[in-house]
């Protein structure tokens, strides 16, 4: 496995190497992101793994200094997996001067749910991704479905901009609890990681009841978000949507449920295609 840092080395290495499929990561690996890559590999080409903390998609406040950064684990875990390229750029090697252009997505898409909560950030992470794709120019990139919204909106940015890439989605990895895995869930004191699993609780049991028949979507996310408080959560939203563009439910249109809520000082997102 080979690493590089520098845009140089790394176009050098993509001259060696060809055509590869890329699973972009803020690092902090764990077996969610070692499930994207072996997706990746299932695809019979050299697989890069991006590892970058992008501070265009942290708003003042969120918590861009205390984001782990674990470079030496995490390639541990990319080389026992097979993986052929790192790419760990530092900021500067991002953002040489600061980023005056950028990629403004749909509103429609992007400032509801995750982007109402954190205004900018599908920006920061469409400007980056973008970037990523053009310095390694894969043939694939692979983003998890745990970030659903932010896979629609990548699919919709390459789509409209015509990007000849690949995006290929990976399925939630979770703990045996049904606590989806994330870098995050490191934030969780002992208690609440016991009571984390009550969010993937309340999205399969809402899941269910839609399945079941039960329409009024409005009730149930109610109810939902109700369930959590008394459990100690914070709901941010739980909201019933269709799968692509993320809008109200409408008819013989597949649904997803997605939410949001804080635990103490973590927010965990999940979601369950219904
Ligand atoms: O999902 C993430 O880890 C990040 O948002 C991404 C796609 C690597 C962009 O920084």
């Amino acid at each position: 496995m080979r690493t590089v840092h520098r845009v140089a080395e790394l176009r050098s290495a993509i001259d060696d190497i060809g055509a590869v499929v890329l699973v972009p990561t803020m690092g902090n690996l764990h077996a969610g992101h070692l499930a994207l890559v072996r997706q990746a590999q299932s695809l019979g080409l050299p697989v890069a793994v991006s590892i970058f903390v992008n501070p265009l998609q942290f708003s003042p406040g969120d918590d861009f200094d205390a984001y782990p950064r674990t470079l030496a684990a995490d390639c541990g875990l990319l080389a026992a997996a097979g993986c052929d390229l790192v790419f760990a750029p530092a900021v500067t090697d991002i953002y040489p001067t600061a980023q005056r252009y950028a990629v403004v997505p749909d509103p429609t898409l992007a400032d509801i749910l995750e982007g109402e909560s954190r205004p900018g950030f599908f920006t920061g992470v469409c400007t980056v991704v973008l970037k990523l794709l053009n310095l390694v120019r894969p043939r694939a990139a692979v983003f998890g479905k745990k970030d659903y919204q932010q896979w629609r909106v990548i699919e919709q940015m390459v789509t409209q901009l015509g990007l000849p890439v690949e995006i290929i989605a990976g399925e939630t990895v979770r703990d045996a609890d049904g606590l989806a895995m994330s870098s995050r869930n490191g934030f969780l004191t002992a208690s609440e990681r016991s009571t984390a699993p009550q969010l993937y609780a309340e999205l399969t049991a809402l899941a269910n009841a839609v399945r079941a028949g039960n329409r009024d979507y409005a009730a149930l996310c109610e109810a939902a978000a109700q369930s959590l408080t008394t459990y100690g959560w914070t709901p941010d939203y739980i909201e019933v949507r269709t799968r692509r563009a993320l809008a109200e439910p409408s008819a013989g249109e597949p649904l997803v449920v997605v939410a949001a809520a804080r635990l103490g000082i973590t927010r965990l997102i999940d979601n369950l295609e219904i």
